[in-house]
């Protein structure tokens, strides 16, 4: 695995995207972003002591586009049983009862998001970026919607160790994935489903919709129940009602 270090650039996933001869696995890691590019075209802040990386994952196996859509919630569980499993290596396992995964693919602790992913396609390739707030401090204006793990425990971490660490995870899942293991990587997504039950509103194109959030289906879209009529939700940005 090639590992390319840098102390600040534009975006990881940007590097990746334009690096010639990608093999797969090629790791991205960096302090900070000047550029750091989030969903939706949105703009991600990447103050530094946030973990800041993105991989390149080949698609061996040519996949349809029904399977691609699932990549983003392969890697999303992926990066969660990473935290998980760091978090009981640090020995503070109380913390992962808070850890949720927000379809389509944002990482929660409690009711704020604590790591958000952007998965993109190149040729044969998905460079998967992951944003972790770790010991960032996030700012005033995001307080309400933003968590970093600093701000629930007080351990230090070692950036580059805990990085390692969530990458062994999205390997090893993309891998399963690859092999067909999606109804297991499935079941897992919804043990740990933040929208299960809650009131959300969903804001799609210029229109928003409230309803009850359910189970993420095996297609990878989202159950909802609205004004007493069940829909399936393939897109859209969901927002939970507090
Ligand atoms: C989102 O929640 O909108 C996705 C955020 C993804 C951010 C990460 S940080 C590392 C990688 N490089 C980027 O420019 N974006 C991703």
């Amino acid at each position: 695995m090639r590992i390319f270090k840098f102390d600040e650039i534009d975006s990881t996933n940007t590097f990746l995207k334009n690096l010639e001869n990608k093999e797969e696995f090629d790791l991205a890691i960096t302090k900070k972003q000047s550029a750091g590019r989030g969903r939706r075209g949105n703009k991600w802040s990447s103050e530094e002591g946030a973990a800041l990386f993105s991989i390149v994952l080949e698609d061996k196996k040519k996949l349809e586009l029904e399977e691609v859509v699932k990549i983003p919630l392969v890697i999303g569980i992926a990066v969660l049983k990473g935290v998980e499993e760091y978090l009981n290596l640090i020995q503070m396992p109380e913390l992962k009862n808070q850890l949720f995964f927000k379809w389509t693919n944002d990482l929660y602790y409690g009711e704020k998001k604590l790591a958000g992913i952007l998965v993109e396609k190149v040729d044969k390739y998905f460079i998967a970026g992951i944003g972790i707030n770790l010991t960032n401090k996030i700012d005033e204006e995001f307080q309400s919607k933003a968590i970093s793990l600093r701000d629930v425990m007080e351990k230090e971490i070692d950036r580059e160790e805990f990085i390692l660490h969530v990458i062994k995870y999205v390997r090893y899942y993309f891998g399963i994935f690859l092999n067909g293991k999606w109804d297991e990587i499935l079941k897992e997504i919804n043990r740990k489903n933040l929208l299960k039950d809650r009131e959300i509103e969903i804001h799609y194109c210029d229109s928003k919709i409230k309803g009850i959030g359910s189970d993420i289906l095996s297609s990878g879209v989202l159950e909802v129940f609205s004004q007493g009529e069940r829909r399936e939700l393939s897109i859209g940005e969901v927002h939970l009602k507090i």
